[in-house]
């Protein structure tokens, strides 16, 4: 079983196969955390808590005599405000006019078969033929109000994952107001580990960085109402020596799209206090007598095999149990989207002109991105008007669509829903549908403002808007962008709400919709977008299977975004397009080969106006495309290895797939400088099968020579030179 409750010890053990997770109802009724880590036995193990009559450590009131016994130095598994402790806590919440102060004790729990579903917000689940799944839900009370915590566990045995959520119910007759309600709180005794997390800005996503945890607080989130191009909500902490290969390695991830907080706090006693939830810089959640919240999901994933191994898990898990989509387990179309080829200069000759260039070197579809409705021949007009600007295309979209269809291609187009211009006429006629503060000039992003989807008439015309337009014509793919900052937060449609719930209803309100899509078009590729990969997050994942990675499109760039994303997301995901040079973004110049080597990591496809490729690049481009069709289950379902890192070898990036059944594999080098007289470079593969001999373009080689002895590079012959093999098991 992988949830056991010990009557006698009245301990949780929750067991995956490389993983235990322990909490303890202690005397008083306080849930303590008492493990994670390793996989290891049942035994109680709160005796590795060691009490001591710490000085400026208060007792609990019920604790009498007992000066050992303070919250302020316990491990607990959801630790509120108000018991002296005076770390940060999970959960801050207060009657009107007074000061926050809860105590939380255990009254009852729950172990059930499957997974819990949060209702309104993603979450992992379990598949129908998924039995190792099972659900412990722990109900907690406050020992005065009626006020009760449910915390929710899910134990995904074989993927060695746990997931974490929490429901606070108001059973009494007062509000509560929430100022802070975190979706999970993890006490490690020993704190001496590193933070590794992704940094970034727009079109420079997911940076690594590693470092030691520090004493006090260490804190990466976003308040700008999205996960943010500047911090993901993925974070690792691992053995101070822990490296791809060996380590303990813990992964924390929050499903969720919109502001958050992880906080890191070393404490006096160096024992580490993690929390992970929505941001409580802007947040009030009034909870009315009879009302509950949810705090969103959080995934927790142990691995005692080092990054490589963490990140495994991850993926497979995400592939498996998080991403809702078909389109999972489907060949990905490759396809050719206009943006960095015409931006806002189109029209449909031009479109056909371009669709005719993919049918012929073997695309699958092409997406139509920005500039096709309303008044929208730049980015100052239009959002809002998702109506087709006949005049511009010079036809309808279902005549264009069919025209693309025609010539034996898919077609998809690109959407911004969550915005609005001021010069539209959506704007015109609901201009209270934006989020701007009354009396105040509303801050602009991109000259856009954000339609307030806490609003229940917005979701409903976004709604009816978007089923309109795949109505309209034969659509298989929506790209879903998002391009400013949320901010100005005031909703005008309810006076009465608070305006500190706004934030997490917007969120509400797109997951609302993006769940009405996946309901009504189950077979629709739905391709998440912001500005780039700023909201990169498992969320998202939950509704788009794939997700634009970075609107920087330079193939060096581009092995660092890749890379950073690589830890804690499949690679599927990652959404990468090959992009004429010099490049848009920074003026790089790269060898098309090279850029269609590094573009092939992820959901694979061109940028550029096909028509004026070279016939040279034009074959190289077919040859591409051929090769990622006849590997695309190795890229799309194989272990994903990270060779050489980017951030760590400033001569060269590395990484290859192997297939589930270590059948097939690929290599791919890129080389990002260079010297004379150089060393040569060997490189060992990873995951293959020791025993296997494999194909390597002709030559017989074994798994254990390929991973042990390695394989010698070619050098590279100019600028940021590239290689790639892909290798077959043939005995
Ligand atoms: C930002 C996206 O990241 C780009 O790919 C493109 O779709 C533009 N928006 C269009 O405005």
């Amino acid at each position: 079983m992988a949830i056991l409750f010990q009557e006698k010890d009245r301990t949780f053990t929750l067991q995956t196969e490389k993983s235990t997770y322990q909490m303890k109802v202690d005397r008083l009724g306080v849930l303590l955390h008492t493990y994670f880590g390793a996989a290891t036995d049942a035994s109680d193990y709160s005796y590795r808590i060691v009490k001591g009559d710490h000085g400026y450590c208060s007792q609990l009131g019920d604790a009498v005599e007992d000066r050992t016994y303070s919250m302020d130095y316990y491990p607990q598994e959801y630790p509120v405000y108000g018991t002296g402790d005076f770390r940060i806590t999970a959960l801050r919440a207060a009657k009107a006019g007074c000061v926050p102060s809860l105590d939380l004790r255990y009254v009852g729990h729950e172990i059930r078969d499957g997974k819990y579903a949060l209702p309104g917000l993603p979450a992992m689940f379990a598949n129908p033929d998924d039995r190792d799944v099972q659900t412990l839900e722990i109900t907690l009370k406050d020992v005065r109000e009626e006020l009760y915590v449910k915390l929710l566990y899910g134990v995904f045995e074989k993927r060695n994952i746990i997931t974490r959520a929490a429901v606070i119910e108001n059973r009494g007759s007062a509000a509560f107001a929430l100022h802070r309600c975190m979706s999970m709180s993890l006490d490690f005794l020993e704190g001496g580990m590193d933070l590794i997390h992704f940094y970034g800005k727009h079109a420079m996503e997911r940076q690594f960085e590693r470092e030691a945890v520090r004493h006090g607080i260490t804190e990466i989130g976003s308040q700008r109402g999205y996960s943010s191009h500047h911090h993901n909500p993925f974070v690792i902490l691992c053995d101070r020596d822990a490296s791809e290969d060996f380590g303990g390695c813990y992964g924390i991830s929050l499903v969720y799209s919109g502001s958050y907080r992880i906080q890191a706090e070393l404490d006096q006693f160096d024992s580490l206090r993690v929390t992970c939830g929505i941001s409580d810089e802007e947040f009030v959640w009034n909870l009315e007598k009879g009302g509950s919240f949810t705090a969103p999901e959080t995934v927790l994933c142990y691995s005692p095999d080092g990054l490589t191994g963490l990140s495994q898990c991850i993926q497979r898990a995400y592939l498996r149990n998080l991403i809702r989509s078909p389109w999972k387990d489907r060949k990905r179309p490759v396809l050719v989207n206009n943006w960095e080829g015409t931006y806002f200069d189109f029209n449909a000759d031009k479109l056909l002109q371009i669709a005719e260039q993919a049918a012929d070197i073997g695309l699958d579809m092409l997406v139509l991105d920005d500039g096709w409705f309303g008044r929208r021949d730049s980015d100052k007009s239009g959002l809002g008007d998702w109506y087709v600007n006949e005049k511009k295309l010079g036809c309808t979209l279902k005549e264009l669509v069919d025209r693309i269809n025609g010539l034996g291609l898919q077609f998809g187009i690109w959407v911004e829903p969550e915005m609005v211009s001021e010069d539209s006429d959506l704007y015109r006629a609901h201009p209270e549908w934006a989020l701007t503060i009354p009396g105040r000039a509303p801050n602009r992003g991109r000259d856009q403002l954000v339609l307030d989807l806490s609003n229940r008439e917005v979701v409903a015309y976004i709604k009816e808007t978007l089923h309109s337009l795949l109505d309209s014509a034969n659509i298989a793919y929506i790209k879903w962008d998002m391009n400013r900052t949320v901010d100005n937060v005031y909703s005008a449609a309810d006076p009465k709400m608070s305006q500190g719930e706004i934030r997490h209803r917007f969120l509400l309100g797109l997951y609302e919709i993006l769940g009405s899509l996946r309901e009504s078009h189950p077979d629709l590729l739905l391709e998440g977008c912001a500005g780039g990969g700023g909201r990169f997050d498992a969320g998202m994942l939950y509704y788009e299977p794939q997700i634009w990675c970075s609107d920087n499109t330079d193939a060096i760039e581009r092995l660092r975004i890749h890379c950073g994303t690589s830890f804690g997301y499949p690679m599927s995901a990652v959404s990468a397009h090959v992009s004429a040079c010099p490049n848009h973004q920074n003026g790089r110049v790269v060898p098309f080969k090279t850029r269609g080597i590094c573009a092939m990591q992820g959901s694979f496809g061109y940028e550029l106006d096909l028509s004026r490729l070279s016939e040279e690049e034009k074959a190289e481009a077919k040859r591409q495309i051929r090769i990622y069709k006849d590997h695309c289950e190795l890229f799309q379902q194989g272990d994903y290895y990270r060779l050489a890192s980017p951030f760590e070898n400033r001569d060269y990036a590395a990484w290859s797939y192997v297939s589930q059944d270590r059948g097939t594999a690929s290599l791919s080098v890129v080389y990002t400088d260079q010297h004379a007289n150089a060393k040569p470079i060997r490189i060992r593969w990873k995951g293959l099968a020791e025993d296997a001999v494999y194909d390597v373009d002709g030559a017989r080689c074994t798994g254990a020579a390929l991973m042990h002895g390695g394989m010698v590079l070619p050098m590279p012959a100019c600028n940021y030179d590239s290689f790639m093999v892909c290798i077959h098991r043939i005995s």
